[in-house]
């Protein structure tokens, strides 16, 4: 199986770097184009595999094209790059806002839409994956794979892929606002920096891990560690009357309701 990544940037390279970490594919069988010579320089240089910035050459020898370039690029490259296409290939695009059937344009063309996140630059990513109307149940398969190299990847209907935006796709940025705020905190009840970040960081990857590994709901949790008249108590109680939850449902509602807007143009 060969694969083009078209756009030899930050997703692409996390995406790279872990399919041929994993195994999953061997570095010859992958090629990536940029318009930038350096960065086809280092995926060379890091990674062993094929480089061009010529689109529609790399996509004339590919069986899995990966549309990673930014969606406003989409309209220029799309073109050449269709034109090219060998007549069984599967286009798997990263793009956020692109939808399959935007991308297929009429044509029987099979497409994977992939909402992935950034953690996928240290392996942690999530991924939603969700199959256009002619993709196939192992074209899915060929996503998973490929993001389950850099993370979990999730099979979703594509109608699904605006909310795993709002919740995965734009969710890193939600952590960090909650790490801003638990670290400006910090600060004014006058912790050293080093230690507040080392803190704050391993209470929130304990916390997930702690969820992920015992199977227990979030609610569930909370309630174990949150005693009336305690300290915890003092501060759920002290979000709520901010109404906390109510405004992170309301900011989930909002990014899936914008990510609908960029879809339909
Ligand atoms: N859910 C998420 O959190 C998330 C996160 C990241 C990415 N994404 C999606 O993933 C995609 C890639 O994002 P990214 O952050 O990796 O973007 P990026 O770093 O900007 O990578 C895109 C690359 O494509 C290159 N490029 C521009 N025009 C090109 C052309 N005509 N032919 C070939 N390559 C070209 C760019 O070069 P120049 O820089 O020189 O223009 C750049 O190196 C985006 O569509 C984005 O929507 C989603």
């Amino acid at each position: 199986m060969k694969i083009t990544f078209i756009g030899a940037g930050n997703m692409a390279e996390a995406i790279v770097a872990g399919i041929i970490k994993q195994n999953v594919v061997e570095a010859a069988d992958v090629c990536v184009t940029d318009i930038n010579e350096e960065r086809l320089d280092h995926f060379t240089e890091q990674y062993g595999v094929g480089r061009t910035t010529d689109n529609a050459a790399a996509v004339a020898q590919a069986d899995v094209i990966v549309l990673s370039v930014k969606p406003q690029i989409f309209p220029d490259v799309w073109p050449e790059i269709e034109r090219a296409l060998k007549s069984d290939a599967l286009v798997i695009s990263i793009m956020a806002g692109i939808p399959s059937a935007k991308i297929a344009n009429g044509k029987p063309i099979r497409v994977v839409r992939v909402m992935p996140n950034t953690p996928a630059l240290v392996g942690e990513g999530a991924a939603g994956i969700a199959a256009g109307e002619f993709a196939v149940e192992a074209d899915v398969e060929i996503a998973c794979n490929l993001l389950g190299a850099v993370g979990v990847a999730v099979v979703v209907d594509e109608k699904e892929i605006d909310a795993v935006t709002a919740l995965s796709g734009s969710g890193p940025a939600y952590v960090f606002y909650l790490l801003e705020s638990m670290l400006e905190a910090a600060e004014q009840m006058g912790l050293e920096k080093g230690v507040s970040r080392e803190l704050a960081l391993s209470t929130v990857i304990g916390a997930a891990k702690l969820m992920r590994e015992s199977g227990e709901e979030a609610a569930g949790l909370r309630a174990k560690v949150t005693s009336k008249g305690g300290t915890t108590h003092a501060a759920i109680s002290t979000l709520e009357e901010h109404g906390v939850k109510d405004a992170v449902v309301a900011a989930l509602k909002a990014a899936q309701t914008r990510s609908i807007e960029l879809a339909n143009g």
